[in-house]
């Protein structure tokens, strides 16, 4: 039996608690596929800086090279804001993901009936809402050069590069003519073509790269419309796809419509090892109360059984057992609504594994 390398980097705040509930829906699947999975633990983020002086010591990115799939919990907290941008544990991320070439992220929002009262959007705006965000990852102002705040006669100037090139582009539109082609088949394009011309550029390319999927309805759309329409009519859209900035600002946006950002996970598609993390942070607030909502982790966790390691069916099983649990009334504090059990983060993993345990094999 096929047995897969998992990097488990657990991170700073919440991360542990999270990631903990994931892996032990990692160990039911082993139990009941009859999977290996081999977990080895790395360090990244601030946890890591504290013990190498780096949020991404080279053992964390040589185990992530050397696995199949990378699950992270989250990394960042007040103790280390103040450091230098070159040693911020968000530094680690970042490196990670340039590392292991993850140019295409997936952000997926999916609204649950059973949770439709946590957005606090009306429930007629939000039912039935299922898009997906393509972020495009490795791009953008995020590596963009020149960068940095430096002195200029005698005043202070800060500089950030928006830049891509057209392959980047065309790489990552074809991610999201791939997925829209797997679902309702309408793909929105975000930009900000009326004033950047970089984001003109951008819009050039996806059209191109759309002449091979005629079946995909290509929309093109301006970001700060686009901002507007998530809270206005989030339903008229199905796969939305858009640069490393403005998709990290519209899938915080997004996450509201589902009530919680502790109910999104993501994953980080490259070349070869991909990496699946909530698309929260670590939220030092509540870290090691163990109240924090392990679900963005574990549907994290289906999202690799997917596209890591074509596994469908367990994919589902994970993602079914998760709306069992919810439809049954169970909720962690951040999704906590009148008359429901509130649980905390190990109560609410036990809950998913036993729902799991008890499908038929
Ligand atoms: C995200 C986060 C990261 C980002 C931070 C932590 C670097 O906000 O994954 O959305 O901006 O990409
Ligand atoms: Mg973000």
């Amino acid at each position: 039996m096929k047995g897969y390398r998992i990097a488990v980097l657990p991170g700073d705040g919440i991360g542990p608690e999270i990631v903990r509930e994931a892996v032990k829906v990692l160990g039911v699947v082993a139990e009941r596929t009859g999977v290996r999975f081999d977990l080895h633990e790395g360090l990244v983020g601030g946890g890591a800086y504290d013990r190498f002086g780096t949020p991404l010591p080279d053992e964390t990115m040589q185990l992530a090279l050397a696995s199949d799939a990378v699950l992270l919990g989250a990394v960042g907290g007040p103790k280390w804001e103040s450091l230098d941008y070159s040693v911020r544990p968000e530094r680690g991320l970042l490196g990670l993901r340039s590392g292991l070439g993850l140019y295409a992220n997936l952000r997926p929002v999916v609204v649950f009936e059973d949770l439709i009262d946590a957005s606090p959007l009306k429930p007629d705006v939000v039912r039935g809402i299922d898009l997906m965000i393509v972020r495009e990852l490795l791009g953008d102002a995020y590596f963009g050069k020149p960068r940095g705040v430096r002195i200029e006669n005698g005043r202070r100037i800060g500089i950030n590069t928006m830049v891509y090139t057209e392959e980047e582009i065309r790489r990552i539109a074809k991610t999201a003519f791939d997925l829209a082609q797997t679902r309702r088949k309408k793909l929105l394009s975000v930009d900000k073509a009326n004033v950047l011309e970089m984001t003109e550029l951008w819009r050039d390319v996806v059209t191109e790269v759309g002449r091979d999927y005629p079946e995909v309805e290509l929309r093109h759309m301006y970001v700060d419309n686009c901002a507007m329409q998530l809270i206005r009519n989030p339903g008229q859209f199905d796969v939305i796809v858009t640069t490393n900035m403005f998709g990290d600002i519209l899938s915080d946006e997004a996450s509201m419509l589902t009530g919680s950002l502790g109910m999104l996970p993501s994953a980080s598609l490259g070349a070869k090892t991909a990496m699946y993390e909530p698309s929260h942070g670590s939220a030092p607030d509540i870290a090691g109360k163990g109240v924090a909502n392990p679900l963005a982790t574990i549907l994290s966790v289906a999202m690799m059984f997917r596209h890591s390691f074509d596994r469908t069916a367990e994919a589902d099983q994970v993602e079914k057992a998760v709306r069992m649990v919810l439809k049954e009334g169970f909720r962690t504090e951040d999704i906590r609504q009148a008359g429901a059990v509130i649980v905390g983060t190990a109560e609410m993993g036990d809950l998913v594994v036993e729902r799991l345990r008890a499908f038929p094999a």
